[in-house]
């Protein structure tokens, strides 16, 4: 009997990821060749120094992803790649190097969203029930998605600055913390008290949007100016107070958008689904509605590419299919509902 077995390809940012995913549920491997090292002395990623860890990790990656999976080529079903949103440079080489394969093995392509795949990313626990509603939190992006049935996507909430991993980085730097800083604020938050009382942006307007750039740069001043007059703050505390004001945000809207639309389940994805204050917030908040709480499994919260193996197989069976032409497309817009 033939096995449905996805080969997964995620290079979108820093993280060269291959996986193979049975069943768009199990995870026979999932290999995370991570470059943070490299990118950490510059304090951010560096898309060309993304792009070269890439190439030198990409084809040693495959290997391992199929020899700890136990399967040749000739056992896959389909190729699944992350084309968008992301560093060009650097999704391209996940892109050509998913499109070799599948065109030497004769393998249909499956092109993915990398923000499907973080939501995905809650389906290699359990089966994710529609209608669902996601928050996807990550370095990159601050979204509620809402999904009235599966391969339906439509955003009702952004970020109009920063996403919130990134405020999360900026203010790290400031603290003195090395990039990726989102851990360990969070570490640091657990050992303080909410002291700043830095502004929370919830604009009375009923929409489900998100800003940070206003408590990032009140974060800031509040640093600088202690500085100025020789002042010396409390990390800790700083910490809480900034992590109390995102996580408060992110509760609220959230909260908000699962009250308005008719939802079965809120996934919560993306690397500061990682976030303990919000994982706590929200179990806290959700324990008396009728809403299934689904955070996304803690070792699947960054990017991977088993995420992608699990949305690649939803699309599969959609026929979401793409042919060599494939391009990356580091804009890639999300939000469109198509019809199954
Ligand atoms: O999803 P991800 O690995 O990459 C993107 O697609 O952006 O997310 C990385 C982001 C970084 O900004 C990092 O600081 C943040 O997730 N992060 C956290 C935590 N763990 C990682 N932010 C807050 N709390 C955490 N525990
Ligand atoms: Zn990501």
């Amino acid at each position: 009997m033939n096995r449905n077995l996805i080969l997964s390809f995620e290079t979108s940012c820093d993280e060269t990821s291959i996986a193979v995913i049975e069943d768009g549920h199990t995870i026979l491997s999932n290999i995370v060749a991570t470059q943070i090292r490299s990118h950490q002395r510059f304090g951010g990623v560096v898309p060309e120094v993304a792009s070269r860890h890439h190439i030198q990790q990409i084809t040693s990656c495959i290997e391992e992803a199929l020899n700890e999976a136990k399967v040749g080529y000739d056992d896959l079903s389909a190729v699944a790649v992350t084309y968008g949103p992301g560093l060009v440079g650097a999704l391209l080489i996940g892109v050509t190097a998913a499109k070799t394969v599948a065109w030497a093995h004769n393998l249909p392509l499956v092109p993915v969203n990398h923000i499907a795949g973080h939501i995905y990313a809650a389906n290699l626990e359990k089966t994710i029930e529609f209608p669902a509603m996601a928050l996807v939190v990550s370095g990159g992006h601050t979204e509620l998605v809402y999904m009235p049935a599966e391969n339906q996507f439509e955003i009702i909430g952004e970020t109009r600055d920063d996403a919130a991993g990134e405020a999360y980085d900026k203010i790290g730097r400031v603290l003195g913390i090395n990039y990726p800083a989102g851990k360990q604020v969070d570490e640091m938050a657990h050992l303080g008290h909410d002291t700043f009382n830095f502004p929370r942006a919830m604009d009375k307007e009923d929409n489900f949007d998100f800003s940070f750039s206003g408590l990032k740069s009140a974060f800031i001043n509040t640093v600088h100016h202690a500085d100025q007059i020789g002042e010396s703050l409390d990390k800790n505390d700083l910490a809480t107070s900034f992590q109390q004001a995102v996580v408060d945000v992110l509760a609220d809207k959230t909260i908000r958008a699962i009250n308005s639309f008719p939802v079965k389940q809120l996934i919560v994805a993306g690397g500061v689904a990682a976030n303990h204050g919000l994982r706590e917030r929200l179990t806290q908040e959700l324990k008396n509605m009728p809403t299934e709480l689904r955070l996304a499994p803690l070792p699947l919260c960054g990017d991977n590419a088993a995420m992608i193996g699990s949305a690649g197989e939803m699309l599969f069976r959609h026929h979401v299919l793409s042919d060599e032409g494939l391009n990356a497309e580091p804009g890639l817009e999300f939000d469109y509902i198509e019809k199954s």
